[in-house]
């Protein structure tokens, strides 16, 4: 398995362009089930998540090819309406298609995703959204029978604004008889992003990016060419590396407006953060200000990412609260982040950060996708070199992240443990 050798101490500078998102690009390629025919979606980030994905819909009997960057999806062939637990297990986001499988099929059959790291992850919601549109479900052997002949258009309420719920749903409506309601919908940009595509293939979506979304279902939908918007939650990770280095760095690529409470708490740290229409500017400042953080749903301050801004926190000049509360077991990376001389006390979703004057390099272990990150993070600035393993965790969601950093002056590089 491969390994991230980083020796910590050099600041960050250059410019570096950001990847299209990952948690646009899944959806969007859930989306081409809802109709036959060809799609090509570009700047698709080269991630192992996007390669389980396009698996997933070879199994379907689309044929779905990735290249440059680009992705041409051919559904005319879709046949099959399972979804295997080898391919749902390795993504929890493979429930995604359980949507479209539901509305274009009138069944599908998906593996239950099981927990993560970071927490139990149910899909409840989901699951009740698709009854209230006249889907009867039904959950053995671990797998979700959901069936429907037509489904109906019906009015739902999420408890949690949930980012795939809403998209599970939104996707599934658009092919309903009649009209659905989301209230509480999530308001991430990749809902956005994807409505902005379902319209342009014919659907009839109202106020996606609102708490309230408004599904005028539609005969039938045609196939569209795409553009992945860029990840935010890579360009906040780079924004970080430039605060937590004392470098100074120019990303392309992300959208500003997608990434404001990064933006905001960066320069209450003392950071200066500079955005215009081509991109974003980051400074480091001398001395790191302790801040508090919360996680909350968009647009508050991002859970993927609590991990990497907390190792910036952990080498401010005094103590930060970082509170988590999207999942119950978002904390793992602490552990490690500890290892490395880090001072963080955990009580319940909350972790009391007390800035240190320098972390230690140490072996660590990604544990999932965003503390991987946070791993790296803290190598670029710990003494002597940090070893990470199993990082495969950090190439389901970052696109040759090693060699980026390494583009902006780290010495970082990617080694085969055998
Ligand atoms: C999406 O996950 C993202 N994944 C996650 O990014 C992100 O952390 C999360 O949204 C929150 O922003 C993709 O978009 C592919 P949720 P999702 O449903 O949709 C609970 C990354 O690192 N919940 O918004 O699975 C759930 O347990 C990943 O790229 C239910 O209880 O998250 C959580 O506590 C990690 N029942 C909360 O709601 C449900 O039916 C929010 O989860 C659904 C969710």
């Amino acid at each position: 398995m491969d390994e991230i050798l980083v020796k910590g101490g050099r600041p960050l500078h250059g410019e570096v362009s950001v990847s299209g998102a990952k948690n646009a690009a899944l959806p969007m390629i859930a989306a081409t089930i809802l109709t036959g025919g060809r799609f090509v979606l570009r700047n698709v980030p080269d991630l192992k998540d996007i390669e389980t994905i396009c698996q997933l819909l070879a199994g379907l009997g689309a044929s779905a090819k990735f290249e440059d960057n680009t992705a041409v999806i051919d559904t005319t062939g879709l046949f099959q309406h399972e979804a295997p637990y080898d391919l749902v297990r390795k993504m929890r986001a493979s429930v995604l298609v359980l949507g479209p499988l539901l509305a274009r099929m009138g069944r599908a059959r998906v593996s239950l995703p099981g927990g993560c790291a970071i927490g139990a992850r149910p899909i409840n919601m989901h699951l009740e959204g698709l009854e209230k549109l006249g889907a009867s479900i039904k959950l053995e052997h671990g797998y979700v029978e959901a069936k429907a002949k037509k489904l109906q258009g019906g009015e739902i309420f999420f408890d949690i604004p949930t980012v795939t719920g809403t998209e599970n749903i939104m996707m599934a409506a658009t092919l309903a008889k009649g009209t659905t309601v989301i209230r509480n919908a999530a308001k991430e940009p990749e809902i956005i992003a994807l409505a902005e595509m379902l319209n342009r293939m014919g659907a009839d979506i109202r106020d996606a990016g609102s708490t309230v979304i408004t599904i005028h279902g539609v005969e039938g939908l045609s196939p569209v060419e795409a553009h992945i918007i860029g990840d935010r939650i890579e360009a906040g990770t780079f924004m970080v590396a430039a605060a937590l280095t004392k470098g100074k760095i120019r990303l392309t690529g992300a959208d500003p407006a997608h990434i404001k409470p990064v933006i905001h708490k960066l320069r209450e740290c003392g950071a200066f953060v500079d955005a215009d229409d081509e991109g974003i500017t980051v400074q480091g400042a001398d001395v790191i200000q302790s801040v508090d953080v919360k996680t909350l749903p968009y647009p508050g301050f991002p859970t993927d990412m609590q991990a990497q801004f907390m190792v910036l926190m952990s080498v401010a000049n005094g103590l930060s609260v970082i509170s988590e509360s999207i999942f119950e077991n978002r904390f793992i990376h602490v552990s490690e982040l500890l290892r490395m001389g880090a001072d963080i006390t955990i009580s319940g979703n909350h972790a009391m950060v007390k800035g240190v004057s320098r972390l230690s390099g140490a072996p660590v272990m990604a544990t999932d996708l965003r503390a991987s990150a946070s791993l790296v993070l803290a190598g670029l600035v710990a003494e002597n070199t940090t070893r990470i393993s199993r990082i495969y965790h950090l190439d389901r969601g970052y696109e040759a992240i090693e060699k980026k950093f390494a583009a902006m002056g780290a010495i970082i590089k990617r080694v085969s443990a055998g």
